[in-house]
């Protein structure tokens, strides 16, 4: 299944809801299970800065908290011309979470772009490294 419309649409959506008080600068990002169900996720700032939690990870650690494993795609949407791809450590989460999937990249005014994980995370430091 490859609808990465609706899984850009719900990105978007909870960009609305980002809390980025301190950078100005909304993601929105949504996360799809293969049991179907989306989960979103927007960046969450706070005072000390460092404590800031990104997009994807928030619908990351949203979707496992629910007891989802298993993932096949993961949008980021951001209102850059050039799109945003995810920080390092989300790189780490995406990877150990959901393995080799499409990250669907997507701006405000329709641009998209579909790069695969092992692009992205070309030398991953992950569980079958221990
Ligand atoms: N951010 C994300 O949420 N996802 C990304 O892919 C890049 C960066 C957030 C973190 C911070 O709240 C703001 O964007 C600026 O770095």
């Amino acid at each position: 299944m490859n609808d990465y419309e609706a899984l850009i649409t719900a990105a978007k959506q909870s960009r609305e809801n980002a809390h980025a008080a301190f950078s100005n600068f909304r993601v929105g990002a949504a996360l799809r299970a293969t049991s179907g169900r989306i989960f979103g996720g927007c960046n969450v700032e706070n005072a000390t800065y460092g404590l800031t939690v990104c997009a994807e990870r928030v619908a990351i650690l949203k979707a496992m908290s629910e007891g989802e494993r298993g993932f096949d795609a993961i949008a980021v949407v951001a209102d850059t011309d050039s799109l945003t791809a995810p920080c390092g450590a989300c790189r780490q989460l995406i990877w150990e979470f959901c393995g080799d999937v499409p990250v669907i990249l997507a701006n405000l005014k329709g641009k998209v772009e579909t790069i695969a994980m092992h692009d992205l995370f070309p030398k991953p430091f992950d569980a079958s490294s221990l």
